[in-house]
């Protein structure tokens, strides 16, 4: 019975317990201590291959280590790269889409480079990716849709690139995302309530200087508490966006030139209790024309100072207040 055992099953729960590591080999289960995993290794390379390194930064990338080249960091237990993070560093060229071989990617940082090229389809493989950083570059072409299947990211920020056509729907999936930074694009079309939907977590979201259209209805409620907004140039109006009044915990707001007729309404005293910074300044063509700007001051709580672009009774009556703070 025993040599049966041992014969037998043993093999077998082996056998099942490989299966079960590929499978879920983000999560450490063995000691493997390996300097670098081939195909990883393999999917850097390629990388690296498609850019342009004028500094000579990625001179370390040779060799068989690829855990202890410049900007790359593996999980010490799996081996498995965990963290590409080369901000800054003077690089252009295309983005490979063999990156997305790094599947226990949790950080990927190339914001402040001169990359182009277009965002790799194939990104719903990085189910494990939690911190994305790509603004200031150039990458152009469209948000992917699968990008609503990137279920761990928290940090998604975009800004500053030539991104164009609309923001997929998928977005609105990201349980988990709490900043969402898509500034300075030229995306364009209608953001809508299915694309926030699930966005429980969101706590930052700018979408200013885009061609884009925010069209929720005056009764929504969103799922999130924003800290800090910009969603200046981005067609807000005409009516003051009333789910606004939802949001207990705003830092700071922007939204200048956002096509705002309407009236400011009276609750906007409650939202910007905890306010440092609102700016509603621009073509407000109703004459709602103000921007108040309060800066954080160290010794004193906080220091505000104002500028009134335009003296309306009702933005003074505002101002008068706001010392409480
Ligand atoms: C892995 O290898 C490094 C040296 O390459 C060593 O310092 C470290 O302790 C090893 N870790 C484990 C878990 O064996
Ligand atoms: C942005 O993308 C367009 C094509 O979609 C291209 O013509 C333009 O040169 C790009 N601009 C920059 C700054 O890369
Ligand atoms: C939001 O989540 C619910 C429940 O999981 C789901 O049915 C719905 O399709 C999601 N909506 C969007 C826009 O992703
Ligand atoms: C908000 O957007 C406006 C318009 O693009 C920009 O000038 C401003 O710097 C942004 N503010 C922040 C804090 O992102
Ligand atoms: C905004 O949403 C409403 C209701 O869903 C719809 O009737 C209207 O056409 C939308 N406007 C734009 C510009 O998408
Ligand atoms: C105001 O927003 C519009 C788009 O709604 C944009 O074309 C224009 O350049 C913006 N003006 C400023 C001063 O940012």
């Amino acid at each position: 019975m025993a040599s049966y055992f041992y014969t037998n099953f043993v093999p077998t729960l082996l056998h099942a317990l490989f299966v079960f590591q590929a499978l879920e080999f983000c999560y450490p289960h063995a000691l493997t201590n390996v300097s670098c995993i081939d195909a990883e290794r393999e999917a850097l390379l390629k990388f690296k291959q498609d850019l342009i390194d004028p500094s000579r930064n990625l001179l370390s990338w040779t060799g068989k280590r690829c855990c202890e080249w410049e900007g790359v960091k593996c999980n010490h237990r799996t081996s498995h790269v965990s963290q590409l993070n080369l901000i800054g560093r003077g690089l252009g060229g295309k983005i490979d889409p063999a990156l997305s071989e790094l599947r226990c990617l949790k950080y990927l940082r190339l914001g402040n480079n001169n990359f182009n090229g277009h965002l790799p389809n194939q990104c719903g493989n990085f189910k494990h990716l939690e911190f994305t950083s790509l603004s200031h570059n150039s990458i152009s072409g469209h948000i992917p849709s699968t990008i609503g299947q990137l279920a761990s990211l928290r940090h998604l920020d975009l800004s500053y690139n030539n991104l164009s056509g609309n923001i997929p729907e998928s977005i609105g999936q990201l349980r988990n995302l709490e900043l969402m930074h898509f500034g300075n694009n030229r995306l364009h079309g209608v953001v809508n309530e299915l694309h926030l939907a699930n966005l429980t977590s969101l706590t930052q979201l700018s979408l200013q200087s885009n061609e884009l259209v925010i069209n929720v209805s005056a009764s929504w409620v969103p799922p999130f508490q924003i800290i800090f907004i910009n969603l200046s140039s981005c067609k807000v109006g005409p009516e003051f966006p009333n789910w606004l009044q939802t949001q207990r915990i705003i830092s700071e707001l922007y939204m200048s030139n956002a096509s705002i007729s309407g009236e400011v309404p009276n609750w906007l005293l409650d939202i910007i209790s905890n306010i440092e910074l609102l700016d509603l300044s621009g073509d407000m063509h109703g004459g709602n024309n103000f921007q108040i700007m309060g800066k954080k001051d160290t010794t004193i709580k906080i220091g505000i100072t104002f500028q009134i672009t335009s003296m309306l009774t009702f933005q003074i009556h505002y101002v008068c207040y706001m010392h409480v703070i």
